[in-house]
């Protein structure tokens, strides 16, 4: 598998470092400087990428995930920062029959978390004298907030069909590389679910695993619906 790693920051450098145990070899690396205006998103850079990774930043993935479609390359996006238009990529990408995983957190363990905040909710709904809160913090660095995770764990409660008000919060602060807890508090006691990443390989890993399972595919589909789904 050849890849092209579109955002080559801290991300980017993990994937490479663990591609070669997913058969992988980087072929190409985008930064900020030399694809300046998108000048190396072309079929002549692209022509011996099979997949390509992009974890850049909220206001330019977009753009990179359209050209990707044009370029008729299966794109991983571990970006976060931009889901509100979810809805108009997917439209972009299933018109050019593109191929695209999604995912704001991509380790195996977050998205166990996912499945238990969503069972979780589902039985907290009948006990309305618990109050809910999410919150999350990351290394001071990170340009979004509340992190993607935050947004998918609270939504995971809303799938569940809990439907009383949850209190969200992100701190910033540090090198954390991101943690995430859900809560429920009554008068008599505490329930708290939390996640707490370690380091950035877990999410390379998944990244990497969701770039082998892509190749060959058309659609757009999230990550956890379809490892965990
Ligand atoms: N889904 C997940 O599992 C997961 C996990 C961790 C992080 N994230 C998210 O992934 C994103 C990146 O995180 P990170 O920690 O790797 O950030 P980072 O270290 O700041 O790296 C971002 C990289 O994107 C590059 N970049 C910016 N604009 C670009 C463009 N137009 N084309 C190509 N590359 C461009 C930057 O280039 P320069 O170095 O030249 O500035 C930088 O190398 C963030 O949104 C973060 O929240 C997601």
């Amino acid at each position: 598998m050849k890849l092209a790693l579109v955002g080559y920051g801290k991300m980017g450098r993990m994937i490479e470092s663990l591609a070669p145990e997913f058969g992988a070899e980087v072929v190409l690396r985008l930064d900020e400087f030399n694809n300046a205006g998108s000048v190396m998103m072309t079929p002549g850079h692209f022509a011996a990428v099979d997949v390509a990774i992009e974890f850049t930043t909220p206001h330019t993935a977009v753009a990179n995930i359209h050209k990707l479609a044009d370029l008729g390359i299966p794109t991983v996006v571990g970006t976060t920062g931009w889901l509100d238009q979810l809805d108009t990529v997917t439209a972009y990408v299933q018109q050019k029959n593109g191929a695209l995983v999604w995912s704001p957190n991509f380790s195996i363990g977050v998205n166990l978390f996912f499945a238990a905040v969503k069972q979780l909710a589902s039985r907290m709904q009948d006990y309305p004298e618990y109050g809910a809160w999410a919150w999350e913090i990351h290394h001071a660095a990170k340009k979004d907030a509340p992190s993607g995770t935050l947004k998918m764990a609270v939504e995971q409660m809303r799938r569940g069909g809990y439907t009383h008000p949850v209190d969200e919060s992100a701190s910033r602060a540090g090198a954390v590389p991101g943690t995430h807890e859900i809560g429920f508090d009554s008068p008599a006691d505490t329930i708290t679910l939390r996640h707490t990443a370690r380091g950035r390989e877990g999410f390379a890993r998944g990244a990497l695993k969701a770039a082998q399972w892509i190749q060959g595919k058309s659609g757009v589909y999230e990550f956890g619906e379809v490892f965990f789904g």
